[in-house]
């Protein structure tokens, strides 16, 4: 009989269940899109409920897919869209409220107010600025909005977690026991953490007027937190792995040591640079955040370069312009024009999150011209992901003195060849691939491998990246220049939009 790890990968717009074997490589998959409810501009929310709903239902299709069942499982990992808050009423296992998604923008006014003036007042201890990105003002909202919450929590009766905690806790049997527990690299993404310790930081607490009961137990990456329970398809499954899903990605990727990197081209961009065990606090506008702690041994810290949009602009262009039906589209109308027409296009629309962390700024089409048709702007749409990397990979290199020599890339765009290249010629080193580029729910299946023995160690994990593709620079120099520094000059139109 066969034996596999089953990764769950809650994200942004769906949820995923992935069978892994033994060698990395998928052997089914199911997945749900879920909806995205937008109130108010600025505000992104999903339903819990659906995505708990989902999550079971993707687990179904992975299995029968595969056609195995439990029996055929050693363990199960999780990993998540991070920040998304979800709080919970630990009697009735019903959230209070939708969850409020990490590109949500309404708590800018809490944010203000925490900072008095100093958005960086915690980044010290917990590596990250204060902003409407990180799971924190999102409960105070929550706590101030809605009816009789801020109450219940202070009577012990709500619990707050991240969609691995929400997915954990229903998973291991909700009312009935569920386990309320989180990993180190999603509490990194609360403002809570201490990054030393690992523990909740009370004073942070005090002032954000956070009750501790609310919170899950913070825990390690890889180790058992409980088991699916009676009427779950994987019941007695050990869940043994959670890492929130960038960490998961460079998990994925085999960068376990100092010095490696990834870039995950999703809804926005993530760049993570492991820095090993010490604490880097960035001077370039990156974040500092646990890479992954397994079990008892030594944490792993990394810096890290966050997009808000990316991926979902090019949704945006297909949903709110109709300028295609499908995504996969978009590269062949970038194809269908030699260059952006002189277009650029900053797609501010939560703001700039790294390296420039500017809330007041919103989206700008600049360079407009007569000339400048569907095509460039699809063109520049593209263009707006590599730039933006680009601007967050000269942030890595100063941080750590280094130049990255090469960058590993994964996520739906990659699959995007005219974005590789054009990736490969402004930041000047080979871009490359690996051959399962589903690296999200890889890492976490090796999180969760790991703890039960299904792999040995990291060498054992290495042996399974294999390169899929490479794209090497081509671009003449002059023009790259050219073209950055006309980005560069874009990106400051769109500062002072909010009043
Ligand atoms: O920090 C947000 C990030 O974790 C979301 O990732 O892939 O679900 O868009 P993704």
């Amino acid at each position: 009989m066969n034996d596999y790890i089953i990764a769950i990968d809650q994200g942004t717009t769906s949820s995923r269940a992935i069978v892994f074997d033994h060698e990395g490589k998928i052997v089914s998959t199911g997945q749900m899109e879920h909806e995205q409810i937008m109130p108010h501009a600025g505000w992104v929310e999903h339903d819990p409920k659906e995505i708990w709903n989902n999550t079971r239902e993707v687990i179904g299709q992975a299995l029968s897919k595969a056609n195995i069942t439990r029996h055929n499982i050693k363990a199960i990992g999780i990993t998540n869209q991070r920040e998304t808050t979800v709080v919970w009423d630990k009697n009735t296992g019903e959230p209070v409220y939708n969850a409020i998604v990490w590109q949500d923008t309404r708590t800018q006014k809490i944010v203000d107010r925490l900072a008095d003036g100093d958005t960086d007042r915690y980044k010290k201890k917990v590596g990250l600025p204060l902003a409407t990105y990180f799971a924190g003002t999102k409960i105070i909202w929550i706590l101030d909005n809605v009816d009789g919450a801020r109450e219940k929590a202070e009577a012990g009766d709500l619990l707050f977690g991240t969609t691995d905690t929400w997915v954990l806790w229903n998973l291991t049997g909700g009312v009935n026991g569920g386990v309320h527990a989180t990993d180190v690299t999603n509490a990194s993404r609360t403002l809570f953490m201490d990054l030393e310790s690992l523990e909740w930081d009370d004073e942070i607490l005090k002032d954000f007027g956070v009750p501790k009961s609310m919170l899950p137990e913070i825990r390690s990456s890889s180790e058992i937190y409980g088991h699916a329970a009676g009427e779950s398809l994987l019941r007695e499954t050990p869940i043994a792995g959670i890492l929130g899903d960038q960490q998961a990605a460079t998990f994925g990727q085999v960068a376990f040591d100092r010095g490696e990197a990834k870039n995950t081209y999703g809804t926005g961009n993530f760049m993570i640079f492991n820095t090993g065990e010490e604490i880097v606090a960035s001077e370039n506008g990156l974040l500092t955040t646990v890479a992954y702690k397994l079990g008892d041994q030594p944490t792993n810290y990394a810096l890290e370069g966050s997009i808000a949009v990316t991926g979902s602009l090019v949704q945006w262009l297909r949903d709110n312009l109709g300028l295609f039906s499908d995504a996969a589209q978009v590269e062949d109308l970038a194809k269908s024009v030699e260059d952006n027409g002189g277009a650029y296009f900053v797609p501010a629309f939560s703001g700039l999150f790294a390296p420039y962390w500017r809330p007041d700024a919103r989206g700008a089409l600049v360079g407009m011209t007569r000339y400048v048709n569907k095509g460039h702007i699809a063109r520049a749409a593209l263009e707006a992901t590599a730039f933006q990397s680009t601007e967050v990979l000269d942030a890595v290199n100063a941080d750590s003195g280094v130049d990255l020599t090469e960058l590993k890339v994964d996520g739906g765009m990659t699959a995007n060849d005219t974005l590789m290249q054009f990736q490969a010629d402004l930041l000047r080193v080979p871009v490359v691939k690996p051959v399962v580029a589903e690296t999200t729910a890889l890492g976490a299946a090796y999180a969760a491998g790991l703890a039960v023995g299904y792999w040995k160690d990291l060498d054992d994990l290495r042996k399974n990246w294999q390169e899929d593709k490479r794209w090497e620079p081509q671009m003449d120099e002059e023009e790259r220049d050219r073209t950055y520094r006309n980005w560069k000059k874009a990106v400051t139109k769109t500062f002072d939009w909010v009043d």
